[in-house]
C-alpha cells in the first residue's frame, strides 16, 4: 500500500534566520550570499548565456535539490528577466523536505540586502508560500513567465518519479557530512534518469562522494576554483543516455499558434486560462454556451474524498485542495467562498474510515480537522445530527460564473453555438468540421486540439474511453435559514446566496435524461434534512431544480493528456496480454497536437484547475506538476492498456 508522504518544519535558530539548528549549517555563505550563489549556480549552469539563446515558447527547466530560503530560485528569476526573450519560460523545479513556514522565510529573505528586483521576487514568493502539505505547490510569477513547482518531499523520492526532463540542476542540499541523504547514489541515479546530452549540474561541494556518485551516475565531472575561500567546487554536463520514458508523450513541437479548445464547461475555462495566462491564444469552441452542461450550477461545493492509500486520485485531490487559495484568488467573491465545508460521518463505518484515513494523512498542515457534532454544529451554525471532518481549506464555487470569469480574457475566443463534428487529422494539424448558427458547417485547421467535452469527447477520439453518463439533479431552496459553509453527507448543502441555497444531487449511473423529476427534489431534501438534528427545510421551500450530466471513469479518476496512436500502441504492447507488467522498449506513438481533458465527475470544481496545469505543462514540454505514476494513472491510454491486460481489446 503507497503511503502519503512526510515532511518536518525547518527548525531554524532563533537568533540567525540562515541557520538550520536540526542539520547545524547554514543555507548559504553568510559573507556573500548572493555572490555565492551567482558563482557556483547561475554562472556554473551558464545560464545567462543559455537565457538569452532560449526561442520562442521554449522553457528552460531547472532543478534543484533543497529549496532552503529559494534565493537561488530568486536570483535565477532575476537574471532570467533580464536576460532571456518576453517568450520564452523558465520553470524551477525544486525539493524541500524540511520547509520553514511562511514566517521562517519571510524572515530570512527580510534580512538579506537584496536589490530592489529581487526584493520584489522575494516578497511575491513569501506571499505566496504553500502550506506545509507534501505535494507539488505550482506558483506563476511575472505573468506566467516563471513556473515554480515546489516539491514539499524528499529529494530523492521526488526526483525519482519526477515526470519530465530537466535542463539544468542545482545541487544544494546542507554539507554531505551532515546531510547524507541528499548526496546519494540513488538521488545521482534519479538525476541523471531525468537529464539529457545537454543537461548541466553545478554544486558547491567537491566531496568524493559527490564526484564519484556523479560520474557513476553518467556525468562528466570537473573542479572549478570554489567561492569565497573554499578550495573546490564541481561542475558537470550529462554524457549518457537519456532514459526513454517510453509511455510519456513528449513536448508538442509544432506551432502553437492556432490552438482549440472544445468544451466551453469548467475543463475547457481552466485550460483557456492556464494557457491565456502564460500569454498563449486559444480558441474555445462551445455547441451551446458556456457552462451548459455540468458545469452550469450556480452552486457546487470545491472538497475532496481522500482514500486512505495514497492513490493516484486522492494525490490529484489533495494536490488541488492544497491549491484552492492560490488558484482561486482571481475569482470574486461572488463566484468563490472559501467558508471551509464539513463533511459528515452518518455511521458508525464511516466514522472509523474517517478516522483511518486522518491517522494515514500527513500531519504538517491541517487538510482536515476530525470534528465532533457540538464543534460541527458550531462551524456551521446550525445543530447537526453527526459530527465528522472539516475541510478548512474547502468552500462552494458557482460554477458557471467561475467559467465566465475564466474566458473573459484578451487572449481567450470563445465561439458560442460552435459544434464540433468530426476532426481529421494530417501533418499539418488537425482539421475541424464544425457546425455554426449562421455559417452552417466551416472547417479550420488546429496546431493543436483540446477535447474538454466531458462524455462527448469519446466519439472524437480512436482510444477506448469509457465516459460514463451521471445524471444529476440539484434543487434550489427557499433562504429560510442559513449555514456559515456547506455541510456534506449522502447529499450537499451550500449557505444561501441572493436569498437561495443549492442541495444535491442525486446520482443515476448510465442515466443522460436531461428532464427534472420532482421525486429527485425530494430526494435531495430528505438527505439534507437527514444531516440535520431536526428538519429544517420542507416541500414548500422548493424553488427551481436544475439536471445535467457528470463524466465519470470506472476509476473515478480524471483523464489528462495526449492521446495515443491506438493502432500502433496494440501492436508494441501485444505482449501486455500475457504479462501485464511488460514495458515496450521503444517510444510509444501520439497524435500529433491531440490531446484531452475530461471525466471529472462529481469533483470537477476541485480538479479542473490541477488537471489543467498538467495539460499544459505537457504541451509546453515542461516538467509536470504530478509524479510519473499519477500521470500515467490519469492518462488517456490506460483503458487500453487495462483492456490489454485483461485481453479484451
Ligand atoms: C448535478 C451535479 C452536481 C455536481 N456537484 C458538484 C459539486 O458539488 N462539486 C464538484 O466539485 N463538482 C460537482 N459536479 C461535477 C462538476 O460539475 C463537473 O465535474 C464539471 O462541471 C465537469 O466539467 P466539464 O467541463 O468536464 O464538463 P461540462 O461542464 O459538461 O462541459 C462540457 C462542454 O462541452 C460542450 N460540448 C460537448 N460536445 C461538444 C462539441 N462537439 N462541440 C462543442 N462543444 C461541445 C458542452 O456543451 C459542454 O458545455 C456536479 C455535477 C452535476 C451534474
Ligand atoms: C544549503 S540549503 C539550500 C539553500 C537554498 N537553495 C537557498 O537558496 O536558500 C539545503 C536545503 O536542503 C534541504 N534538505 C535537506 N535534506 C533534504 C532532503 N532529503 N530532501 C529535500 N531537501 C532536503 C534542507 O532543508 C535545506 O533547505
Amino acid at each position: 500500500m503507497r503511503r502519503y508522504s512526510t515532511i518536518t518544519q525547518a527548525e531554524i535558530d532563533a537568533n540567525d534566520a540562515h541557520r538550520s539548528t536540526a542539520f547545524n549549517d547554514y543555507y548559504f555563505s553568510i559573507t556573500d550570499p548572493i555572490g555565492e550563489r551567482q558563482t557556483i549556480f547561475i554562472e556554473g549552469n551558464q545560464l545567462p548565456d543559455r537565457f538569452r539563446l532560449l526561442e520562442t515558447n521554449q522553457t528552460i527547466r531547472i532543478g534543484e535539490t533543497g529549496f532552503g530560503t529559494g534565493l537561488t530560485f530568486l536570483i535565477a528569476c532575476d537574471q532570467f528577466l533580464k536576460y532571456a526573450p518576453q517568450t520564452a519560460r523558465l520553470q524551477w523545479i525544486s525539493t524541500e523536505r524540511y520547509p520553514m513556514g511562511q514566517a521562517g522565510i519571510t524572515k530570512a529573505l527580510d534580512s538579506l540586502p537584496l536589490t530592489a528586483d529581487l526584493r520584489q521576487l522575494a516578497d511575491d514568493l513569501c506571499d505566496n508560500w504553500p502550506q506545509l502539505i507534501p505535494t507539488c505547490h505550482r506558483r506563476l510569477f511575472k505573468d506566467g513567465r516563471i513556473t515554480l513547482d515546489l516539491h514539499f518531499g524528499d529529494s530523492t523520492e521526488v526526483l525519482s518519479d519526477l515526470s519530465g526532463i530537466v535542463d539544468a540542476w542545482c545541487l544544494d542540499g546542507f554539507s554531505p557530512d551532515r546531510n547524507p541523504e541528499s548526496w546519494t547514489p540513488t538521488l545521482f541515479q534519479a538525476i541523471a534518469e531525468h537529464s539529457h546530452s545537454g543537461t548541466t549540474l553545478s554544486t558547491f561541494s567537491a566531496a568524493r562522494v559527490v564526484r564519484d556518485g556523479l560520474s557513476a551516475a553518467g556525468f562528466s565531472v570537473s573542479k572549478l576554483p570554489g567561492f569565497g575561500g573554499k578550495r573546490e567546487r564541481l561542475v558537470a554536463q550529462y554524457k549518457g543516455l537519456t532514459k526513454q520514458l517510453v509511455w510519456a508523450p513528449k513536448q508538442h513541437v509544432g506551432d502553437m499558434a492556432r490552438i482549440a479548445i472544445v468544451g466551453g464547461g469548467l475543463a475547457g475555462a481552466w485550460a483557456a486560462h492556464a494557457f491565456a495566462t502564460r500569454g498563449i491564444p486559444v480558441t474555445v469552441f462551445e455547441k451551446e454556451s458556456p457552462a451548459s452542461g455540468a458545469s452550469g450550477n450556480l452552486q457546487g461545493i470545491t472538497y475532496a474524498k481522500l482514500s486512505i492509500e495514497a492513490t493516484p486520485n486522492s494525490l490529484l485531490q489533495l494536490q488541488a485542495l492544497a491549491h484552492l487559495t492560490t488558484w482561486f484568488q482571481i475569482l470574486p467573491d461572488n463566484v468563490w467562498q472559501h467558508t471551509g465545508v464539513l463533511l459528515l460521518a452518518q455511521s458508525p463505518k464511516e466514522q472509523a474510515h474517517q478516522d483511518k484515513l486522518l491517522e494515514a494523512l500527513p500531519k504538517t498542515a491541517p487538510l482536515l480537522v476530525s470534528v465532533s457534532r457540538s464543534e460541527a454544529s458550531d462551524l456551521c451554525g446550525q445543530k447537526l445530527r453527526f459530527g465528522g471532518m472539516h475541510i478548512p481549506a474547502g468552500g462552494w464555487l458557482n460554477p458557471k460564473q467561475c467559467v465566465n470569469t475564466l474566458l473573459d480574457h484578451p487572449l481567450i475566443e470563445v465561439k458560442l453555438y460552435h459544434q464540433i463534428q468530426s476532426v481529421e487529422s494530417t501533418d499539418h494539424g488537425s482539421i475541424l468540421q464544425i457546425t455554426t448558427l449562421h455559417e452552417g458547417l466551416v472547417s479550420h485547421l488546429f496546431d493543436l486540439v483540446l477535447w474538454a467535452n466531458a462524455r462527448e469527447a469519446s466519439q472524437f477520439i480512436q482510444l477506448p474511453l469509457p465516459l460514463k453518463p451521471v445524471r444529476g439533479q440539484v434543487t434550489t431552496l427557499k433562504q429560510t435559514t442559513n449555514i456559515k459553509m456547506p455541510i456534506c453527507g449522502d447529499a450537499y448543502v451550500a449557505p444561501a446566496s441572493n436569498g437561495a441555497m443549492t442541495c444535491g444531487a442525486t446520482y443515476r449511473p448510465n442515466s443522460d435524461d436531461l428532464t427534472a423529476d420532482p421525486q429527485d427534489d425530494l430526494t435531495n431534501l430528505d438527505a439534507i434534512n437527514r444531516l440535520m438534528d431536526r428538519p429544517l427545510w420542507s416541500t414548500n421551500d422548493i424553488l427551481d431544480h436544475r439536471v445535467s450530466i457528470r463524466t465519470a471513469t470506472p476509476d473515478y479518476a480524471p483523464v489528462i493528456g495526449q492521446v495515443a496512436a491506438r493502432n500502433a500502441w496494440i501492436e508494441s504492447l501485444e505482449r501486455l496480454r500475457h504479462d501485464a507488467s511488460f514495458i515496450p522498449e521503444d517510444d510509444l506513438p501520439f497524435i500529433r497536437g491531440q490531446y484531452v481533458l475530461a471525466g471529472l465527475g462529481s469533483r470537477g470544481t476541485l480538479t479542473a484547475p490541477i488537471a489543467a496545469e498538467i495539460l499544459v505543462s505537457q504541451v509546453l514540454g515542461e516538467v509536470l506538476p504530478v509524479a510519473e505514476h499519477v500521470r500515467h494513472a490519469l492518462a488517456p491510454d490506460r483503458f487500453l492498456r487495462r483492456d490489454l491486460i485483461r485481453n479484451l481489446s
